[in-house]
């Protein structure tokens, strides 16, 4: 993309098209200590209480920057690099990295090592990149003293905290409020499809693993729920316009969310999927829209506990899994306490916190 100017007006080329540049686009980005607050780099004047009816009284290009003089007396030097990372007005960090397919054929995912100084190098940038690909990833050797995975949370953005704490322990016990601490087969669900908004990413720590049970197992939500799309247009259809209620009730919180179990985001394609069948309620449709709603939910829920489609395998102590529950099913096969002890510790951050740490590692390492 090149700048061109033309009579007082600026243009930007891309390819063959030439299309102008609003004055007033221009005129918001100004710069100098007048203008941006330098620590921050926020404005320090309001475009929002302005006319958009700015002129340019003249413009040049030099050395990279574009020197434009506006009508109601601001001048400004634009660097023209900067300007241009904004002429695409789609997400050039996290939207552009291509979500892999996979299912039970997946080998040789790259697990992580978490070392000193994990957090700012580029080993934490690939580990990131790794779990936009594939909706999850392992990092081995982290520490597990002092609930060491609240750190680890808040050294890649902030734990998203729920009623059940910063982090929640995973282990089998008396009067659970929730299977999870029993020491039951839990077939794949995501987390939480109750909460408004669902937490986006779980973090689960193995403090100890003696059981010859209880592995882990996950299924890829994107891949199944593409697979349906081409395999049962109407299950898909159908799967992704009703909304169901999923709850949660405890002695002092009633938790509810209405979504459909595969939702789309404005241009149809794939945002989330909740499954959690334990707890959801479909709504009073039609008996004939109900035969259709409950054949294609026998499907989905066939192909998410088909063996075909999941992963499974053993966390190993200092083992950290991340794992995307906007897109990863996550569940573990049943173990006998009997043989020792099983102790898993989990707690949520959201894609803020991802995102955020993606971009500026992006930026530190100019990628
Ligand atoms: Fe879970």
């Amino acid at each position: 993309m090149k700048i061109e100017l033309n009579q007082k007006k600026v243009f930007y080329k891309n390819g063959t098209t030439v299309k102008e540049i609003h004055p007033f686009w221009l005129r918001e980005r100004v710069i100098g200590e007048e203008y941006l607050d330098k620590g921050t780099q926020q404005r320090l004047f309001d475009p929002s209480t302005m006319n958009g009816d700015i002129d340019i009284q003249n413009v040049e290009i030099k050395n990279g920057f574009l020197e434009v003089n506006f009508n109601d007396g601001v001048n400004s030097k634009l660097d023209i690099n900067k300007l241009a990372t904004e002429f695409s007005n789609d997400d050039t960090v996290i939207k552009v990295i291509t979500k892999k397919y996979w299912d039970s054929n997946l080998k040789n995912v790259k697990n992580f090592e978490y070392k000193e100084g994990f957090y700012e190098s580029k080993e934490m940038y690939d580990m990131l990149v790794t779990f936009y690909e594939y909706g999850f990833v392992i990092i081995k050797n982290v520490p597990t003293e002092n609930n060491y995975i609240v750190n680890f949370a808040n050294s890649i953005g902030s734990v998203r905290r729920t009623n059940f704490g910063e982090h929640f322990n995973v282990k089998s016990k008396l009067n659970p409020n929730d299977l999870a601490y029993t020491t039951l087969h839990l077939s794949p669900h995501t987390d939480n499809p109750y909460r408004n908004p669902v937490p986006c990413i779980q973090l689960l720590h193995c403090i100890e693993n003696e059981v010859s049970g209880g592995y882990s197992t996950l299924v890829d939500g994107y891949t199944v729920t593409e697979k349906l799309k081409n395999e049962d247009q109407e299950a898909y259809k159908i799967l992704s316009e009703v909304k169901v209620r999923f709850k949660f009730t405890d002695q002092n919180v009633i938790l509810e969310d209405w979504s459909e179990l595969i939702h789309l985001d404005d241009k149809k394609q794939f945002k989330q999927v909740r499954f959690s069948p334990r707890l959801d309620y479909v709504p009073m449709l039609e008996k004939e829209k109900l035969d259709k709603y409950y054949k294609a939910r026998k499907k989905l829920s066939d192909m998410y506990n088909s063996e075909k489609n999941r992963i499974e395998f053993k966390l190993a102590p200092k083992d950290l899994m991340m794992m995307d529950n906007y897109r990863v099913l996550h569940g573990r096969t049943k173990f006998d306490p009997k043989e020792g002890k099983r102790f898993l510790q989990g707690c949520y951050i959201d894609f803020d916190s991802t995102e955020g740490k993606l971009r500026h590692l992006k930026r530190k390492f100019n990628l």
